[in-house]
This record gives C-alpha cells, sequence and structure tokens, in this order.
C-alpha cells in the first residue's frame, strides 16, 4: 500500500471549496465540507468529465458536462447518467498539510 504523499497546504482548500491537485502524477480533487477535507478523482464515470469545475452542494459535486452527481465521502454515484462510483482515497492532515494516500484501483 502506497504511503501517505504531500498533497496541499490546508490554507489552500477554502471551507466548501475544492483544489485540483498532482499526487504521484495523477490529478485528484481535494475538497473541504464542515471542516472535513475528502479526497476523489477528478474523473466522472459516466464519460470521463472533469469534475473539478462542477459544482458543489453539501457532500455532492455535479459534473459540469451531464450533471452527474457524486458523494465525496464515498465516491458513490448519486444522480445519473453516471451509475459507477468514482475513486476516492485517504487524506488526513498533519500540521497544516494535507497528506494523501492513493488508493490502488
Ligand atoms: S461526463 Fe460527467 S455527466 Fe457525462
Amino acid at each position: 500500500m502506497p504511503d501517505y504523499q504531500f498533497a496541499a497546504d490546508a490554507t489552500e482548500i477554502p471551507e466548501n471549496g475544492m483544489k485540483l491537485v498532482e499526487v504521484d502524477e495523477q490529478l485528484v480533487l481535494i475538497l473541504k465540507v464542515d471542516g472535513q477535507y475528502y479526497c476523489i478523482d477528478d474523473v466522472c464515470t459516466h464519460d470521463g468529465g472533469t469534475l473539478c469545475n462542477g459544482q458543489l452542494d453539501g457532500h455532492a459535486i455535479a459534473c459540469p458536462r451531464h450533471g452527474a452527481t457524486f458523494d465525496i465521502r464515498n465516491g458513490a454515484a448519486l444522480k445519473m447518467p453516471a451509475t459507477q462510483p468514482t475513486g476516492v482515497h485517504e487524506i488526513k492532515l498533519d500540521d497544516g498539510q494535507l497528506l494523501v494516500r492513493l488508493n490502488q484501483q
């Protein structure tokens, strides 16, 4: 299992906002909702759209292409046209730094 790697400073992620970062040559989204951090793939499983410009509503992020929605806590597809979850990764806060451990998929 890969180690945690530096992804961003916590101050870079606004509350109810997100930032696209690269971890180990993989683009992932870091999001912050209600003071908690989450990390998901920047990939909509409907047709490969990117989620980084999507609308965040609570714990749901909507793909800007056709409106599929995912739960940022577990990647679950909440709304068609997506039916498969997007990837989620472990994230932790350590002394002001956000560290991500990529899940192998
Ligand atoms: S690519 Fe995301 S909804 Fe179609």
